[in-house]
């Protein structure tokens, strides 16, 4: 079997925090705490000379930036071996020069029309995921290789209804769900996949394909096929006249365009700490974890409901204009907006269901607030006890609030602040009714807003957001250099990656 893979993306990220022992003294103690707010936040209330006997166990780049340490944050272009020969940004390039938004690559290289040789024994299938079987064959891929955290006690769990919603919407190609099968069993060993999104970055609107789901089964793990695959999907991309993309990892690769960090919101402390996804912080007792992370049994918002198909023209206008404010984001279309946020589940399979829409109508009919999250499992992996940790993920929102022409720039954050709190503070009521154990969320849109006050805790994974053949400056992730909730700046991203 291969090593736990620790190219993780959001179910890597667990609670961080743990703590063994040995000793450093007190003032060096002070000193790396003040380099990590988080973790200084996560300390309080012990003394100095425990605080340092459990920094000791930490590993440094986990106490400067709270992110675990790893051979995988390399930044020397030179053991890109796939990478470097790519048209995405480069590490070599001067960090501060102005970056002039376009294509890496200015010319388009002729596409070949076939695709490229495949590993002996192995062959390329275009998945059609209209057929139940081939979506179920997919899911059983990712169900069983897909990504895990480091230490390899979770992997996402991406059911099939969560598949058919994420890889089929409006505008889908066939094509572009792309497999390898063993040629002689037809087991399904590979898959990469891309949607059709129009993405603005900055000024420029870019029609691009989303990719995601790259998965190789472990026993076919490091034969250099993950390239192999990634050129495939960009052949196939090409022969659509689609020239750029986005996609996420939490690698790092050349060369982030941004990057976000894990938050999680517990639900059920109690089974978080059981399966090993939280802490006991140093300070506290299990009791007191419960009761901090106790939700009320209602909702506050008035004219708080759930969206309905009626909504639709308001939602995409509401939704579009907040969206505006971020630098990097995407212009849905009504059959987007259709698609992502009206769920589709019948009332007796709810226990399929992905997305949850929730709008804020005022006396007069107009929607003024929208927020929505989506279900995505993890499996615990050699739990008795439990099978699956239920998480919820925050998707999409907006707020009128955000939006208010006759108000200053700070006047407006002070209310965003408020109005976004009372929403997800809402948001937390219904996914607890829901059954989920956490919510999780990055730092992107206006997270940084609420994040602490909702008392989402600091998470171990980040995400880092590319772009394929596209170069533009640093966009904020919501953090600053020392990994800690950046509210001051906020974050320039307002694209929310499945
Ligand atoms: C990610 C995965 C497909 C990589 O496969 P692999 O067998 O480990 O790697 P290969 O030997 O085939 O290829 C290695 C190359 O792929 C690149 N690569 C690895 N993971 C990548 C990712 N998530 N996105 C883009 N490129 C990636 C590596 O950087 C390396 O290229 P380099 O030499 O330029 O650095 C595989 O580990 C896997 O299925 N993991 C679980 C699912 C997962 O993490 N998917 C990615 C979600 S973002």
């Amino acid at each position: 079997m291969a090593p736990p893979q620790d190219n993780d993306k959001p179910s890597g990220s667990k609670d961080k925090g743990k703590a063994k022992e040995k000793v450093i003294d007190a003032n060096t103690a002070d000193k790396l705490l003040s380099l990590n707010p988080a973790l200084a936040n996560e300390f309080a209330g012990l003394d100095r000379n425990s605080v340092a006997k459990l920094l000791k166990e930490l590993k440094l780049q986990e106490i400067a930036t709270g992110l675990p340490a790893g051979g995988k944050n390399r930044k020397d272009m030179a053991s890109y071996k796939f990478w470097a020969t790519q048209p995405v940004a480069r590490f070599d390039e001067p960090e501060n020069a102005p970056v002039a938004d376009g294509p890496v690559q200015a010319e388009n290289p002729v596409v070949p029309t076939e695709s490229s040789a495949m590993l002996e024994g192995f062959e390329w299938v275009t998945m059609d995921l209209d057929d139940e079987a081939q979506l179920k064959e997919v899911y059983e891929l990712l169900t069983g290789h897909y990504v895990e955290d480091q230490e390899a006690m979770f992997r996402f769990n991406y059911s099939a209804s969560f598949l058919d919603w994420a890889l089929k919407s409006p505008g889908w190609l066939k094509q572009w769900h792309v497999g390898v099968r063993a040629s002689k069993s037809r087991k399904l060993v590979a898959f990469i996949s891309g949607i059709p999104v129009k993405l603005r970055v900055r000024e420029k609107v870019l029609n691009v394909s989303e990719i995601n789901f790259l998965c190789i089964h472990k026993k076919l793990r490091e034969k250099r096929l993950a390239p192999v695959l990634i050129k495939e999907i960009t052949r196939r991309c090409n022969l659509e006249g689609i020239w750029n993309a986005i996609y996420t990892a939490g690698i790092v690769l050349p060369k982030p365009v941004s990057t976000c960090r894990y938050y999680h919101r517990s639900l059920d402390w109690s089974k978080l700490y059981k399966v090993g996804f939280s802490p006991l912080p140093h300070n506290s007792t299990p009791a007191r974890q419960v009761a901090r992370y106790l939700v009320p049994k209602d909702t506050k918002l008035k004219g708080l409901r759930e969206m309905k198909a009626e909504d639709i023209d308001q939602v995409l206008d509401l939704l579009s204009r907040y969206l505006a404010r971020f630098e990097m984001a995407p212009e849905f279309d009504k059959k987007e907006i259709e698609h992502w946020f009206l769920s589709r589940t019948a009332a007796d399979k709810q226990e399929d269901r992905v997305v949850w829409t929730y709008v804020v109508e005022n006396d007069q009919g107009k929607i003024t607030d929208m927020f929505s999250f989506y279900s995505l499992e993890s499996s615990v992996i050699g739990n008795k006890e439990f099978k699956v940790v239920k998480a919820a993920y925050l998707f999409y929102y907006a707020s009128e609030t955000a939006l208010q022409a006759d108000k200053s720039e700070d006047e407006i954050k002070k209310d965003l602040k408020v109005r976004l709190n009372e929403l997800i503070g809402d948001a937390l009521v219904l996914c607890k009714r829901v059954g989920f154990d956490v919510l999780n969320a990055l730092t992107l849109l206006d997270n940084t807003l609420f994040l602490e006050k909702q008392k989402f805790g600091a998470g171990d994974g980040q995400l880092h957001y590319y772009l394929f053949n596209w170069r533009t400056a640093f966009i904020r992730g919501g953090v600053d250099e020392n990994n800690a909730i950046d509210e001051k700046n906020g974050s320039g991203i307002g694209m929310v990656m499945l």
